[in-house]
């Protein structure tokens, strides 16, 4: 099969051999950025808060450029500030929005596509269509739009790296949480079938999906109910946003012929059918 990967990268059966003894044939090999002598490029969608704040400060500690995105400007300013990145105001609802954000980073070797939320815990016979249409909006089309944009980009650096976090309701649903699980979902088969049709280019794709961590999700989600976000995580101890930031941080230092395709993570006190242990 023809493929754009670079040569030096390719191993072939000697390296497959040499991978199941567990040495590394890639190992000390010179991806096409250090080859050129340049810092990776990491763009972060949802830098404002939470898991892109997070992610964007483990990213820079790292050694990434790393381009942050979000509508709240100031947030992202003061954050880039903080750890040598660069800030662009960025609305992904929004397709001229995206254009210039993409301009504006220039060429990326890594995108993380964050930036999505739920609204509302409304049951289907209840649902508000305005929030449905934000989470579609947001998590969904956002997310295509930004890959869109920046997946020509992220081929040509021949080490590209796509990571969407989507969540476990990308893999489940719940009562009142169909909004936000069937735009997970969607947003999930979105990555998933890129990681087929792109097969043979130099690039990767990683899903993670978190369970309950503490963010400003929940104060999204209830509309700045602040009680009503608390008790979500009342008497739990949930993840935080550093968690899923070290996941990030740590797919995007694997070997270029590494792909962790999907990583599920929930706290301890989550079950996989989404029960919580509160100790209240
Ligand atoms: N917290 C959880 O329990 C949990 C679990 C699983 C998955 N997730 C997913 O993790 C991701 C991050 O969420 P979080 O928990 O860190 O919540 P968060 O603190 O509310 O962060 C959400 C981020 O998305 C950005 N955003 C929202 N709409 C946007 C838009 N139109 N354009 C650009 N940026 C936009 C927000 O920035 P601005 O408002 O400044 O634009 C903010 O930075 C989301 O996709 C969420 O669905 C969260």
């Amino acid at each position: 099969m023809a493929s754009d990967q670079p040569a030096s990268r390719t191993g072939g059966p000697a390296a497959h051999e040499e991978l199941a003894r567990g040495v590394d044939a890639t190992a000390g090999q010179q991806r096409p950025d250090e080859a050129a002598g340049r810092r990776r490029t990491a763009v972060v969608t949802g830098a404002s808060s939470g898991i892109g704040e997070a992610t964007a400060r483990a990213l820079a500690a790292q050694g990434f450029d790393v381009v942050l995105g979000a509508r709240r400007a100031d947030r992202i300013d003061t954050i880039a500030a903080e750890i040598g990145g660069r800030a662009h105001r960025l609305d992904i609802t929004d397709q001229d929005s995206v254009e210039a954000f993409a301009a504006a980073a220039g060429p990326v070797d890594v995108l993380v596509n964050n930036a999505g939320g739920a609204k509302g815990l409304a049951p289907v016979a209840e649902a508000d269509l305005d929030d449905w249409r934000w989470m579609w909006e947001t998590n969904v089309l956002g997310t295509l739009r930004v890959t869109k944009a920046l997946l020509p980009g992220l081929i040509d650096s021949g080490d590209g790296l796509v990571i969407t976090v989507t969540s476990v309701a990308a893999l489940s649903s719940y009562d009142g949480g169909a909004g936000y699980t069937s735009a997970k979902h969607a947003q999930a088969l979105l990555h998933r079938t890129m990681r087929g049709e792109l097969l043979g280019k130099p690039v990767r794709f990683t899903e993670i999906c978190p369970g309950m961590v503490e963010t400003e999700f929940s104060l999204v989600r209830f509309k700045g109910d602040a009680e009503r976000a608390d008790n979500v995580y009342a008497g739990v101890t949930p993840l935080v946003a550093a968690d899923i930031a070290d996941i990030v941080a740590f797919t995007a230092t694997r070997p270029s012929h590494v792909d962790l395709d999907q990583i599920v993570v929930r706290p301890r006190d989550q079950a996989h059918d989404g029960r919580v242990n509160r100790r209240i």
